[in-house]
């Protein structure tokens, strides 16, 4: 049987208790957006009763409600069983505690690359004082460190009290607990500022180039590597899913979810010169790593809870996905600003 099997919706439907056949139907039209035909409804309600999977309690006619019979019950959870099974082993299914999350980011070749195309646009220098806004758990602390020797120095920022733990207990780290929309920093004191996936995040992304242009000496220079979810693409057979997978991600997971390409804008708007944008699109062929990225099981299921996907259209989503081949990509841009020199 197979779970998307008239008779496997049918067996779902009623998990929760008897109901006749209308309501069977309509059951099945609330987990999966579609009604089955008369014919697919009759015909699955006899095979699963000639298999004794159902049982007819008393009523009248068509109106009499059915009900799982013990036998029925156990082959549900079988089925269910085996499809947890085989999500369960492919998709991470519990949300990962953000430290961990970040720092297995980190080790991926694919933002390995894009922070290497950062670090080199930052050409951070011996005696340079770098900021490493939303440092998270310290993952580029010490490629920064070794940029600037021992005669600068490296100040990462973060605004998450844990994240700040966890970097600062990194050898010879400087962390600072601020708000990058407001820092309490002096006036043209920092060489560098540095941002990687952060500003996707803020409430207030003019504010916070302010804070740059405010914080940078003359001269000093911003680099921003920041994603463009309108690009994320997930190959899939079914066009109309793949885009309402990507359109539900951008629209409700990501608070400035174009803010790569919003950047250079918003960059020239606080004052500062744009002189470069990069961009750095990553592309994943190995769906459990894809997965560490983009949650593809969880975000499916908040897909659905949204409106985005039907129950029907997730499962044929996570079910193609899962036998691949498989292909995701999605563009970040690497935008370097600088302050004008008076
Ligand atoms: C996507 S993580 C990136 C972490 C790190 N840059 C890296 O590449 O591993 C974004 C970080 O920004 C921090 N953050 C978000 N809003 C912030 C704010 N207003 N001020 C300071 N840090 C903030 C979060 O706590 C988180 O650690």
């Amino acid at each position: 049987m197979r779970t998307n099997d008239a008779q496997m919706l049918v067996l779902s439907a009623l998990a929760d208790g008897p109901l006749h056949g209308y309501a069977v139907n309509t059951a099945i039209e609330r987990m999966t957006g579609a009604r089955l035909g008369r014919g697919s409804l009759s015909g699955a309600l006899a095979r699963l009763h000639g298999k004794g999977l159902i049982a007819y309690l008393d009523g009248d006619g068509r109106r009499r409600p059915v009900r799982l019979t013990d036998d029925g019950r156990a082959a549900l959870g079988r089925e269910l069983g085996a499809l947890a099974d085989v999500t369960g082993r492919l998709f991470e299914t519990v949300v990962p505690d953000r430290i961990a999350y970040q720092e297995r980011l980190a080790a991926t070749d694919q933002v390995r690359a894009y922070k290497q195309v950062l670090l080199d646009a930052l050409d951070a220098r011996p005696g340079h004082l770098v900021l490493d806004w939303g440092c998270g758990p310290g993952s580029d602390l010490d490629a920064l460190a070794r940029a600037v020797t021992a005669r600068g120095r490296v100040l990462g920022i973060d605004h998450d009290p844990e994240m700040v733990r966890r970097a600062g207990a990194l050898p010879h780290a400087h962390v600072l607990h601020a708000d990058v929309h407001r820092l309490p920093l002096a006036a043209d004191s920092a060489d560098r500022v540095r941002t990687d996936r952060l500003l996707q995040h803020l409430a207030d992304v003019p504010r916070a180039l302010a804070e740059a242009h405010r914080v940078l000496r003359p001269g000093g220079r911003l680099v921003a590597a920041e994603p463009d979810w309108d690009t994320l693409a997930v190959d899939h057979p079914d066009l109309d899913i793949a885009r309402a997978w990507s359109r539900h991600l951008a629209d409700r997971i990501v608070r400035n979810p174009v803010i790569g390409r919003q950047l250079p804008r918003l960059a020239a708007q606080s004052g500062l010169d744009v002189r470069a944008v990069v961009p750095v699109t990553s592309v994943y062929r190995e769906v459990r790593a894809a997965d560490q990225v983009l949650g593809l099981h969880r975000n499916t299921e908040r897909a659905v809870a949204g409106g985005y996907l039907t129950r029907r259209q997730a499962d044929d989503f996570l079910d193609h996905l899962a036998r691949g081949p498989f292909l995701a990509s999605v563009t970040l841009h690497v935008v370097t600003a600088e302050k004008p020199r008076r």
